[in-house]
């Protein structure tokens, strides 16, 4: 970025604004205040919506149809310089707004300096970051989707795998391992509903609202949302220029989002330690160590469960941006873009490499079942078989509390035990009390909407994968 002021009247900041300021903007003030090193990055959108303006302007008889042309002329020579890298942006003209206007004017003269005409920068940056953002939601809409793809894909395979499920994280009741994913496809799904809200609120447009009162010129603003793609206007200018609830609706979907992600990675990273060894990843998503030979460790897993950490932050840094603004738009609102831009990148890369990691996951399905044979998991299905004989279930209950303490103690299995010890708790008990017993019973035994059983799932599978198509 250049800092040269000497060729370009504007690159004097002051002289950006009125001859009202007589002295040159001090250096670290106009470091301090800049954002052009970041917010470049809105150019497209800012450039978009100038040219909605313009041709608005045209329509609307408040600027010449010539002047609409050399703004034209002007702004594809702009998109022609960025794109080549060649766009000279400077840190005196403050922002991605100055930049490309002060641009246009050396290109085009007269026509350039029209084009601000019924608008702000306060405005200007709203419809900016709300058209930029637009763009990324519909991205990571597509990346919600293929993670969830990801994980039915791998649920479709494991309707019969049998793991344990766990409360408190001690072995509960046994569960198949597709019911376990399809969990977290219930999570993203929640996730890409979210966003099409958000979307709903981002997609409104602030240009018109001006500096805070509106404008006096004849605005064709709904002209301009046509022509831009947002499905409505703001209604109030004055709420246009300040309103970021947009981003903090976003970034509270992301922060959601990330949380899901943090809760996955986590289990992969539990899944695949020794100790569990339900699964293992792919050698291209695992790393060594620079000291123990033997190690490959879950760096991406773990990476993604640090990385919601900053997410949440930015979402707290917006929140706390905005407590305390008063009407209407402040300098505060600068620091809106950094979060947000670190946000959607952040999750973005984020949705992208898990998808692709779950596509990887190896199941290893004999160290599930052995983990969900440990644990008592089918204690509950002992109790439900006595209820079916007529006990109450607290007596039930209580039943196999003792049953579990006498396997305990002679470390067997309840399956394990002998029919003769099990009529011992209760008389009841049956020779068909070991089908019972078995992880693919207990299975097969939840069937209702919402239950482990591999119908249920299966039924949840095609329901996903129909929900997903297209
Ligand atoms: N760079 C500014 C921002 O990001 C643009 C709006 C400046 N408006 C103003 N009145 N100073 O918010």
């Amino acid at each position: 970025m250049s800092d040269d002021r000497s060729s370009d009247p504007l690159a004097n900041k002051h002289a950006a604004w009125s001859a009202l300021f007589s002295e040159p903007m001090s250096e670290l003030v106009q470091r301090y205040t800049a954002s052009v090193g970041f917010d470049q990055r809105l150019w497209r959108a800012d450039i978009d919506g100038s040219l909605a303006h313009a041709e608005m302007l045209a329509a609307q008889g408040v600027i010449a149809a010539n002047d609409l042309a050399e703004i034209q002329r002007g702004m594809a020579k702009i998109v022609e310089e960025i794109g080549e890298g060649r766009f000279e942006w400077k840190l005196a003209l403050e922002d991605v707004h100055l930049n490309i206007e002060a641009r246009l004017t050396a290109l085009v003269g007269d026509a350039g300096k029209r084009l601000h005409t019924g608008r702000s920068r306060n405005d200007q940056v709203a419809t900016d970051v709300r058209l930029w953002l637009r763009g990324e939601i519909d991205k990571l809409a597509v990346l919600l989707k293929a993670m969830q793809q990801a994980l039915v894909a791998l649920a479709a395979e494991h309707s019969e795998t049998v793991m344990p499920g766990y409360t408190h994280m001690q072995v509960a009741q046994p569960v198949s391992f597709a019911h376990h994913l399809l969990a977290y496809v219930e999570m993203f799904a929640r996730d890409a509903e979210r966003l099409a809200d958000v979307r709903k609120r981002v997609n409104q447009l602030p240009l018109g609202a001006a500096a805070l009162a509106g404008t006096s010129y004849p605005l064709d603003r709904e002209r301009v949302a046509k022509t831009l793609g947002f499905d409505g206007v703001c209604q109030n200018s004055l709420d246009a220029v300040s309103d970021r609830d947009f981003a903090l609706e976003f970034s509270s979907f992301a922060a959601i989002a990330m949380v899901h992600v943090s809760r996955l990675s986590e289990e992969i990273v539990l899944w695949m330690s020794q100790n569990f060894g339900f699964i293992d990843l792919a050698d291209r998503y695992c790393t060594g160590s620079s000291i123990m030979p033997q190690k490959r460790n879950p760096d991406v897993a773990e990476l993604a469960r640090g990385k919601s950490g900053r997410v949440v932050g930015h979402l707290m840094a917006l929140l706390t941006l905005m407590k305390g603004q008063p009407l209407t738009y402040n300098k505060d609102n600068q620091e809106d873009k950094e979060p947000l831009f670190d946000t959607v990148d952040t999750l973005a890369d984020t949705l992208r490499i898990m998808a692709e990691m779950v596509g990887g996951i190896q199941v290893k399905k004999d160290a599930m079942e052995r983990a969900a044979l440990k644990g008592y998991a089918t204690a509950t299905d002992l109790a439900d078989y006595l209820v079916k004989k007529g006990l109450p279930f607290r007596d039930a209950h209580e039943a196999v509390a003792h049953a579990v303490k006498v396997a305990l103690q002679q470390g067997v299995d309840l399956a394990e035990l002998p029919l003769a010890t099990l009529q011992g708790f209760n008389p009841e008990i049956a020779e068909d009390v070991f089908e019972v017993l078995t992880l693919r019973g207990s299975l097969a035994a939840r069937n209702l909407l919402g239950g482990t059983a591999p119908a249920q799932v299966l039924a949840q599978v095609a329901r996903h994968r129909a929900r997903l198509a297209g």
